[in-house]
C-alpha cells in the first residue's frame, strides 16, 4: 500500500518535471509574442471547428501546417456549446478539447477566441438564444444578467482547457486567447457603459489565469495588458495603443462571406500576399487569414439575416478542404520568404524610408550583420524601377519584394509561380439506393405538412407577435392564422375586383395562404412590404401567413433586438373601393415550428412516408425522403438542389443546412476580370451575378454510408426533387501556370550572397504537381516558351515560339505527379533575342 503510494508520488513528479520542460513560457514585448524568452514571426490561420467535421480536421490542420501556417485561430462557438442554458455539448463538430488536441498533435500553436460574442456570420453572433431570454439582460454592455452569463462561459471554457492541459503555460498549444470581439466599432452606441462594460471584460479575463496573454481586436481603449488587435483587409498602418505591445493582426479577410442574393466575393491572391506583406514591412509580427479554411454553415446556425450556406470565403481551402490554387501555393511561397526574414525581424524595428513617391523600403538590420528588407510599391497603374543600396529593383505596381538579406529578392507578391488548378464538379444522378434501375422519381415518397395550424401547442394572443421573441429559435418556422368571416355583401367581395392583403414584416420569408392555397410570398432581409391580390368566399375564410427566419442578426449595435417576423401592419384592402380594415390587432393563432418538425421526420424513420405516385412536386410545404448510394470515389460530395426551391435538408439524420437554389444573385457589380491592384473593398471583386447564390451543399463524407443513405427535405416553396443530383469536387483536369523569365527562382532555391561566396545564377521554374496523390500528369495540353497568349483554356502561341517547347515539357512532366522545368534559354534556346520570355503551360492530371 505504502509502497503503491510512492511510486504514485514519484510518478507524478515526474509528471510534473515533463509538464514543467514542456510548458512553453508566452509573453509579449513592443514587438511580438515572445515563447520561451524568443520573439516570434507568426502566421495563422482561421478554422472554424463546427464549420467542417472531426474526420476532416486532421487534413485541413495539416494542410495549414504545409502551407506555412504556425497557429490555428478559432472562435469557441457558445450556442453549440451550450445550447439550452447549462446543457453543455462538447461532441462531435463541438469538440473543442479534440480541435485543440489535434492541432497540438500538428506542432502549431492554437489562438482560442473565446469571445463569447464572435460575429463570424453565425447565427444571434454566437450568442445561445436563450440568453435573450434572462430576466433584465441588456447584451454586450455594464449589465450584470449579461456579465454573469458572459462569465460562466467563458469561465466553463478556460476550466475546461486548463483541465486538458492545453494552455502553452501548461505545456499545451494556446498561446493567446481573445475576450470580446470588435466591441470597439460599435461601442459608441453604449455610452458610458461601454467603458466600464470592456474594463470589466478584460479583468474578468486575466483573473482567470491561463498563463497566456489576451487581445481584444478593435478595441483601441483595451485596457492593460490586453493587447488590442487590428482586423480588416489591411493593417499596415496600424498600432497598438501602448509602446509595449506587438503589432498583430487578428483578421485579414482572405475573400468575404457569401449571402442568400448576393454575388460571389473573391479575393484576387496578389492583392492579399500584397497586404501581408505590407504588414510584416510595416513592424507586424503577427497575422492570421480569416478564412484559411471557411467550410459549411450545417443546421441553422449561419447568421446573417441570409447568410448562405456555404462559408467557402475564397478561402485558401476551399469549403471542401481542397487547396485552393494559386492562392494556397502563393501565400506559401509568401510565408517562407518572411520567414527567411525572421531574425532580422524579431531583432529590431524597421527603419522606413520613401523611394520615390509611392515607393517605400523597410529595413530590419540588427547589430550583428543580419538584415533584411522589404520594398514596396503602393502605386495602383505603374510598375516601377527603384534604387536600394546601389542596386536597382523592378516592382509591379501593388507589390511588394522580399529581400531577406536586404540584396537578393526572394519573393514578388505579384509574381505567382504557383499552378491555377481548375476544379470542377462532377454531376452523377442521385442512384437510388440498390443500384435499381426504376425511374427515380418513384423512389421518393412524401408527407404534406400541413398548411396552417396543426399542433396542439398552437396559441392565441392579440396583435402580432415579434418572431425570435416567439420561437426562441426552435425552429425557422413560426405560423400566424387568422380565421375570418365575411358576409355576403362586403366589399372584399366586390365582383371582378379582389381584396388585397398587405403584409409587412421584418423577414426574412414569408408565404401567404388563403383559405389553405398559396396566394403569394415575398422576402427581404429586414423589411417585407406584400400586396398580395386574394381571392375571398362568403362565410369563413383562413388567412394562414407563414414566416420563416433565415439566420439571426450576428452583426451591430443591439443586433440581438432587430427582430424578425410580420410585425404588421397586416391589412386587407378591398382594390374597388379602397376601404381597408386592420388585422393587426386582431386575434391571431401562432404555431412555432412545423408539426413535422415535432415529429421527427428529419432522420426519415416516422411510418408516415406515402410512396404513392404521382410524386406531388412544385407544391409549397412537403416533406421528401429517398435513400441512395454514395456516389463512388473518394472526391468530395455535393447535392446540387436545383430545381427545388427553399428548405432545410438533412443527410442520415444530419442536417447539411438550409438551402436556396432559387435565391438569385443581383445582378450587380460583377466584373469579367478584377484587377488585384488598388485596395480591395468586399465588394470589389464579384461574379455570378444573376446566377443562383449556392446551388451545391458539402456533404461530408463521413456523414455517408456505402449504401442505405437517407435524404429528407422539407420543402417550404415547392420544387421538384427528383431533379437533384450529386456533384463530386474534381480537381487535375487542368493546371495551368505562366512562368516569365523576370519571375523568380521558388523560394526554396534562394540563397543569401553571405552564405555563398560565388552565387550561381538560379532561374525561375515552372513547376506542376497533380493535386490528388494518385494522379499523375497525364497530358501537357498546351507549352509554349516565348511570347505566349491567353489564360487557362485558351492559352495560344505568340509571335515568338521555341518549337521544342511542348517536347521540353512533355518530357519533364508526363507520367509524373510533379515536376519542375527551368524557364531559362539554356532550355529551350532563343526563339526571339531581346524579348523577356515566358513558358506557359497546360497540363492535366488522371
Ligand atoms: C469581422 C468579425 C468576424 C467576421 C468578419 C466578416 O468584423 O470580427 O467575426 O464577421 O467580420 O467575415
Amino acid at each position: 500500500m505504502f509502497k503503491g503510494r510512492k511510486t504514485e508520488m514519484v510518478l507524478l513528479v515526474i509528471l510534473q518535471l515533463i509538464v514543467a520542460a514542456t510548458a512553453a513560457n508566452v509573453t509579449y514585448d513592443h514587438r511580438a509574442l515572445v515563447i520561451d524568452g524568443k520573439r516570434k514571426i507568426l502566421i495563422s490561420g482561421s478554422i472554424h471547428y463546427p464549420r467542417s467535421t472531426p474526420e476532416m480536421w486532421p487534413e485541413l490542420i495539416q494542410k495549414s501546417k504545409d502551407g506555412g501556417l504556425d497557429v490555428i485561430e478559432t472562435y469557441v462557438f457558445w450556442s453549440g456549446h451550450e445550447p439550452e442554458k447549462t446543457k453543455y455539448n462538447f461532441e462531435g463538430r463541438y469538440d473543442l478539447v479534440k480541435f485543440v488536441k489535434l492541432v497540438a498533435k500538428a506542432g502549431l500553436y492554437v489562438h482560442l477566441r473565446i469571445g463569447p460574442y464572435v460575429c463570424a456570420e453565425w447565427n444571434y453572433g454566437g450568442f445561445p438564444v436563450w440568453l435573450h431570454f434572462v430576466p433584465g439582460i441588456k447584451f454586450r454592455t455594464d449589465n450584470e444578467p449579461f456579465k454573469e452569463e458572459m462569465q460562466k462561459f467563458t469561465t466553463k471554457i478556460v476550466d475546461l482547457m486548463k483541465q486538458e492541459k492545453l494552455y502553452a503555460s501548461q505545456g499545451g498549444p494556446i498561446i493567446l486567447s481573445q475576450i470580446e470581439n470588435e466591441y470597439g466599432n460599435i461601442d459608441s452606441a453604449y455610452g458610458a457603459a461601454a467603458k466600464s462594460y470592456i474594463k470589466w471584460s478584460a479583468s474578468m479575463a486575466l483573473s482567470l489565469d491561463t498563463g497566456v496573454p489576451w487581445n481584444m481586436c478593435q478595441q483601441a481603449d483595451a485596457p492593460e495588458p490586453m493587447i488590442n488587435t487590428c482586423n480588416g483587409f489591411y493593417c499596415d498602418q496600424f498600432t497598438p495603443n501602448s509602446k509595449n505591445k506587438p503589432k498583430m493582426w487578428t483578421e485579414n479577410w482572405s475573400g468575404w462571406f457569401l449571402g442568400f442574393g448576393d454575388p460571389s466575393p473573391y479575393r484576387p491572391v496578389e492583392d492579399l500576399a500584397f497586404a501581408v506583406a505590407r504588414f510584416y514591412q510595416r513592424g507586424g509580427t503577427f497575422q492570421n487569414y480569416y478564412m484559411y479554411h471557411g467550410g459549411t454553415n450545417f443546421d441553422r446556425t449561419s447568421g446573417g439575416p441570409l447568410i448562405s450556406t456555404s462559408y467557402d470565403y475564397d478561402a485558401p481551402i476551399d469549403e471542401y478542404g481542397l487547396v485552393r490554387q494559386p492562392k494556397w501555393g502563393h501565400l506559401r511561397e509568401l510565408h517562407k520568404a518572411i520567414k527567411l526574414c525572421e531574425d532580422a525581424l524579431i531583432a529590431t524595428d524597421p527603419t522606413i524610408t520613401s523611394l520615390g513617391s509611392d515607393l517605400e523600403a523597410a529595413v530590419y538590420k540588427t547589430e550583428s550583420g543580419s538584415c533584411a528588407a522589404f520594398l514596396a510599391n503602393i502605386g495602383t497603374k505603374s510598375d516601377a524601377t527603384v534604387t536600394f543600396n546601389g542596386k536597382s529593383y523592378t516592382l509591379p505596381a501593388w507589390s511588394v519584394s522580399i529581400l531577406p538579406d536586404c540584396k537578393n529578392v526572394a519573393f514578388n507578391t505579384a509574381k505567382i509561380n504557383s499552378a491555377t488548378e481548375s476544379t470542377t464538379f462532377a454531376h452523377q444522378a442521385l442512384k437510388p439506393d440498390g443500384g435499381s434501375s426504376a425511374e427515380f422519381g418513384s423512389q421518393w415518397s412524401y408527407i404534406k405538412e400541413p398548411i396552417g395550424i396543426s399542433k396542439s401547442d398552437a396559441f392565441l394572443k392579440p396583435g402580432l407577435l415579434e418572431q425570435l421573441d416567439t420561437t426562441a429559435d426552435k425552429s425557422d418556422y413560426l405560423w400566424y392564422s387568422l380565421s375570418m368571416d365575411i358576409k355576403g355583401d362586403e366589399t372584399f367581395l366586390d365582383e371582378g375586383s379582389k381584396a388585397v392583403l398587405h403584409i409587412e414584416s421584418l423577414g426574412q420569408v414569408v408565404y401567404a395562404f388563403i383559405n389553405g392555397k398559396l396566394a403569394g410570398s415575398g422576402n427581404g432581409k429586414h423589411k417585407i412590404s406584400l400586396d398580395i391580390p386574394i381571392n375571398l368566399v362568403p362565410g369563413k375564410n383562413t388567412i394562414d401567413l407563414l414566416s420563416v427566419t433565415v439566420g439571426l442578426a450576428n452583426y451591430g449595435a443591439f443586433f440581438d433586438l432587430v427582430g424578425a417576423g410580420i410585425t404588421g401592419p397586416v391589412t386587407l384592402k378591398s382594390s374597388k373601393s379602397g376601404s381597408s380594415i386592420d388585422l393587426s390587432s386582431q386575434k391571431w393563432t401562432y404555431q412555432v415550428g412545423l408539426k413535422g418538425e415535432d415529429t421527427g421526420l428529419a432522420t426519415g424513420d416516422s411510418s408516415e412516408w406515402v410512396s404513392k405516385s404521382p410524386l406531388p412536386t412544385k407544391q409549397p410545404l412537403i416533406w421528401y425522403k429517398t435513400t441512395f448510394d454514395s456516389p463512388s470515389g473518394s472526391e468530395p460530395v455535393a447535392i446540387d438542389f436545383t430545381g427545388t426551391g427553399k428548405g432545410i435538408a438533412w443527410v442520415n439524420g444530419q442536417s447539411i443546412g438550409r438551402y436556396w437554389p432559387t435565391s438569385i444573385a443581383r445582378n450587380d457589380g460583377c466584373v469579367d476580370s478584377c484587377d488585384y491592384r488598388g485596395a480591395y473593398r468586399a465588394n470589389k471583386c464579384l461574379k455570378n451575378c444573376g446566377k443562383p447564390s449556392q446551388t451545391l451543399y458539402h456533404v461530408p463524407r463521413s456523414w455517408l454510408k456505402p449504401s442505405g443513405n437517407t435524404l429528407v427535405l422539407l420543402e417550404e416553396m415547392g420544387g421538384d426533387p427528383t431533379q437533384i443530383s450529386f456533384a463530386t469536387k474534381q480537381t487535375g483536369q487542368s493546371l495551368c501556370l505562366t512562368v516569365s523569365q523576370a519571375h523568380l527562382p521558388p523560394v526554396d532555391t534562394w540563397t543569401s550572397d553571405s552564405k555563398i561566396s560565388n552565387r550561381t545564377k538560379t532561374y525561375p521554374v515552372l513547376s506542376l504537381r497533380c493535386p490528388v496523390s494518385s494522379q499523375v500528369i497525364s497530358s501537357i495540353k498546351f507549352a509554349s516558351f516565348g511570347t505566349p497568349k491567353g489564360s487557362c483554356g485558351s492559352f495560344s502561341k505568340g509571335r515568338c515560339s521555341s518549337s521544342r517547347s511542348l517536347s521540353i515539357v512533355r518530357k519533364a512532366c508526363v507520367g509524373l505527379r510533379s515536376c519542375n522545368v527551368e524557364v531559362s534559354t539554356r532550355v529551350f534556346g532563343d526563339p526571339c533575342r531581346g524579348v523577356v520570355k515566358s513558358l506557359a503551360v497546360e497540363a492535366s492530371c488522371s
